[in-house]
């Protein structure tokens, strides 16, 4: 057993996530049972209502209050634990001071952030010292971006084995999925989309796809983005963008060039949805894609932004009801092919929480 007092601060443990990850951790760990673990945020009154809706069993929970802005209380939870995991979101917004302070004091660290350029921030920033500390600093360990990680990552292994050599391609195309945005989600995307509009630099660095690698990674493959409906060789069915596509093929690209580029150094890799065949599918696709356009375009405008956040998507602390948690699921297909064109696929599977 280590040093420290918990395994595991849950910090934003009021936030909509939060609630879901203590309600989890609370059912399969209990209380400093199997895992020693306390809720963190910056109400105690919200931290007591939250402990108050775990149940009975959930008296002894320890509450630790800190604030975001505040390093001093951030390195008051750091120095009591060996895993601090941050809901507290929008990263791009609030998130440095803990990565600063984890990076530090040599404590591990993991979030659900999809805000590639706070990631790509951060990895500049204070990378250098969570070497030196040894602290694990973990990003994106949400829907954005494990499946497509761990999925390539499967793939890759599986054609090794079969082929002895990875494919060269891999196209990922979400067949089916239920789910609905958090509102820490919607503001964590507003927050990007006001932040690109005003900042040609920032749009240049959003639409690199080495944009997180290593400076050094000299991967020069030129990557195919689907922007428009587009008809899938695999399936015959008509793709459209997948709105995570610009975080998780970075993700993808950051895991083959801190492996050694296991996936190789032309490794190619694209992400879209399914919308289905012939003129529906067509239609759909198309759709879409119109639809999309038009909150990207709503996102960057400060009027109707405000309408947006104020009238038409959940606000922060909102998300999807547990009728509609329990009926989420997501069903992805990676079809990949080496560069001798052996083709191999696989299929990810899970349920959205
Ligand atoms: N990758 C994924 O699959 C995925 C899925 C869902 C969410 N997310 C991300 O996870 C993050 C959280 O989402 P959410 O919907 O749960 O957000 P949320 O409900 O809006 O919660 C945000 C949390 O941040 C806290 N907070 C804000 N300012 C703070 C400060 N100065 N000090 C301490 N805490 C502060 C809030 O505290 P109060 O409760 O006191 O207001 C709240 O607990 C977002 O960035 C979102 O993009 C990712």
């Amino acid at each position: 057993m280590s040093s420290e007092k918990y395994d595991l601060i849950v910090f934003g443990a009021t936030s909509f996530v939060g609630n879901i990850l203590c309600q989890y951790l609370s059912s399969e760990y209990g209380i400093n049972d199997k895992v020693r673990w306390a809720a963190a945020g910056r109400s105690e009154g919200k931290l007591e209502e939250l402990r108050n809706s775990l149940g009975a069993e959930a008296e002894q929970l320890t509450l630790l209050v800190a604030d975001a802005a505040d390093e001093s209380s951030l390195q008051a939870l750091c120095e009591q634990t060996r895993v601090i995991i941050s809901t507290v979101g929008p990263y791009a917004l609030y998130g440095e001071p803990l990565i600063k302070v984890c990076a530090a004091t040599g404590t591990d660290y993991c979030d659900l952030t999809g805000e590639v350029h706070w990631v790509r921030r951060m990895i500049s920033r204070h990378e250098d010292k969570a070497r030196e500390t040894g602290a694990r600093i973990v990003h994106c360990c949400g829907f954005d971006s494990i499946p497509s990680d761990m999925g390539v990552w499967h793939l890759q292994q599986a054609a090794q084995a079969q082929f002895g050599a990875p494919c060269e391609t891999i196209r990922m195309r979400v067949k089916a999925m239920r789910g609905a945005a958090s509102g820490g989600t919607i503001a964590s995307m507003l927050n990007i989309t006001k932040e690109a509009a005003s900042s040609p630099e920032l749009r240049k660095e959003l639409a690199n796809p080495y944009s997180i690698c290593p400076s050094d990674h000299g991967f020069s493959a030129r990557q195919h983005n689907v922007t428009s409906p587009e008809l899938d060789p695999e399936s015959q069915q008509w793709a459209a963008p997948f709105i995570m596509a610009g975080i998780n093929t970075r993700i993808v690209h950051r895991s083959n060039a801190l492996s050694g580029k296991a996936y190789g150094e032309n490794f190619r890799y694209d992400e879209s949805m399914l919308m289905g065949r012939g003129t529906k599918g067509r239609l759909r696709a198309t759709g879409f894609v119109m639809g999309l356009g038009a909150f990207l375009v709503g996102a960057a405008l400060k009027p109707s932004r405000w309408l947006m956040e104020n009238y038409m998507l959940p606000k922060p602390g909102e998300g999807p009801s547990p009728k509609a948690q329990e009926a989420g699921f997501y069903d992805i297909r990676f079809y990949g092919e080496t560069a001798n064109g052996e083709r191999i696929n696989t299929k990810v599977t899970g349920l959205v929480r």
